[in-house]
């Protein structure tokens, strides 16, 4: 018995079919690193749940650290604000820094973290929000100053920011990210400093509604694993350690996860399962799939119930009528006729759903869930 090599609901150890991204952050590393140059642009992945945003952002770290660059991640959203959040990852990460560097570095730290006010982070909130745009935010100096110091001692070559579900920051966090990322862009081109994040489809919008210059911000939608990729996830691992997957096995599994990250391990672990975890030498058979598939069900079903509790009465009605068209992606004017009401009525609640990314648009303006199995387990609910 061989534990299961794959990663349902956990970071994935490898991200196939995601190499033009990979291959894109390795060269803005090149110039951070190599060239010490800042790079002005804030990129984000941007995708609906479980499509692999978190995974993709671990192996950018992987890769910065690797190259000495103090790499520092943040899931923004807790309880404290994205500077304080940063600010204490940078001191963390900064522990085992010897000398003057780091006394220096914890000092702005200690001053940057009284400059936003910890714990009050929502009554600086609630000031900010009333500022004029124009105004520099609350302790956008000091948190320039740490950049600076963070990216450029003899401990490390460069600083890069890696910030999870940037949707959920705080905007107060967020205006002094930018504000700063813009004056280091006038003033400090040879600061190696860098910031990448991930977040839900609606990060868009939500950052735009609080800082200005949104074109500071490269978003880049995360689609989908093609059936190649989708074919490492699931037959590498297993190979790796002795395991074969029959090719009509592996052709189900693609079937039923659709190219959907999250799916693609739970039926391959469901199936390494139901394998009975082989041994080096066994094969995975159509037979292990199909119970695999069976087996998944109940996980699948626990995140879609979660996420129909998410939804609105008037998004239900929308889903209702997309699930009781099909599995497929549907016309607009079908789902618009299915409900008995205007396409136009439509715009709202379908905005909400790609935005909670549990919809998207697909080709020619249909619309598709974004999770495979949903339209049948809404299907199951309506009866
Ligand atoms: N390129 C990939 N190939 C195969 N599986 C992947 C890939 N990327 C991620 N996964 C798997 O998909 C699932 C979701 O990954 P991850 O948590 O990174 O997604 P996410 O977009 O951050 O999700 P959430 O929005 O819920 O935080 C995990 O089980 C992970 O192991
Ligand atoms: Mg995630």
């Amino acid at each position: 018995m061989q534990p299961s090599p794959y990663t349902p609901g956990e970071v994935a150890n490898t991200v196939p079919g995601r190499a033009p991204q990979i291959a894109e952050f390795d060269e803005r590393l090149s110039l951070l690193v190599d060239l010490h140059r800042f790079i002005g642009r804030i990129r984000v992945d941007r995708a609906p749940r479980g499509l692999g945003k978190t995974s993709l952002l671990r192996q950018y770290q992987i890769r910065a650290k690797e190259r000495g660059v103090l790499a520092v991640w943040v899931t923004a959203g807790e309880d404290v604000g994205l500077v304080a959040q940063i600010a204490s990852a940078i001191r963390q990460d900064t522990q085992t820094w010897r000398g003057e560097t780091r006394t220096k570095l914890h000092k702005m730290l200690e001053a940057l973290t009284v400059s936003v006010g910890i714990p009050g982070i929502a009554k600086v909130d609630a000031t900010i929000r009333r500022q004029p745009v124009e105004t520099a935010p609350v302790g956008v100096r000091e948190f320039e100053n740490v950049i600076r110091t963070a990216a450029g001692s003899d401990e490390n070559t460069g600083l890069i920011l890696l910030i999870d579900e940037i949707q959920a920051a705080d905007p107060a966090g967020l205006r002094t990210l930018a504000y700063a990322w813009q004056h280091l862009q006038a003033e400090g081109a040879d600061v190696p400093a860098a910031v990448f994040a991930a977040g839900l489809p609606d990060a868009p919008g939500k950052i735009a509604s609080v800082v200005t210059f949104t074109e500071r911000i490269a978003y880049r939608p995360l689609q989908i694993l093609t059936p190649d990729a989708e074919e490492i996830a699931i037959s590498v691992p297993a190979r790796k350690i002795g395991v074969t997957w029959q090719p009509d096995a592996l052709h189900e599994a693609l079937e039923i996860a659709r190219g959907y990250p999250y799916s693609v391990q739970l039926i391959a672990d469901a199936s390494w399962s139901a394998a009975g975890r082989p041994d080096p030498g066994a094969t995975i058979t159509l037979d292990h799939v199909r119970h695999g598939g069976e087996a998944m069900k109940v996980d699948l079903e626990a995140l879609f119930r979660a996420r129909w509790a998410n939804a609105t009465p008037q998004e239900r009605e929308l889903m209702s009528a997309m699930a009781a068209l099909g599995d497929a992606a549907v016309k607009r004017s079908d789902v618009a006729h299915q409900m008995n009401v205007t396409t136009a009525s439509l715009s709202m609640p379908r905005a909400r759903l790609i935005d909670k990314g549990f919809i998207q648009a697909a080709e020619r303006g249909e619309l598709e869930f974004t999770i495979p199995g949903f339209a049948a387990f809404i299907r199951t609910l309506d009866d």
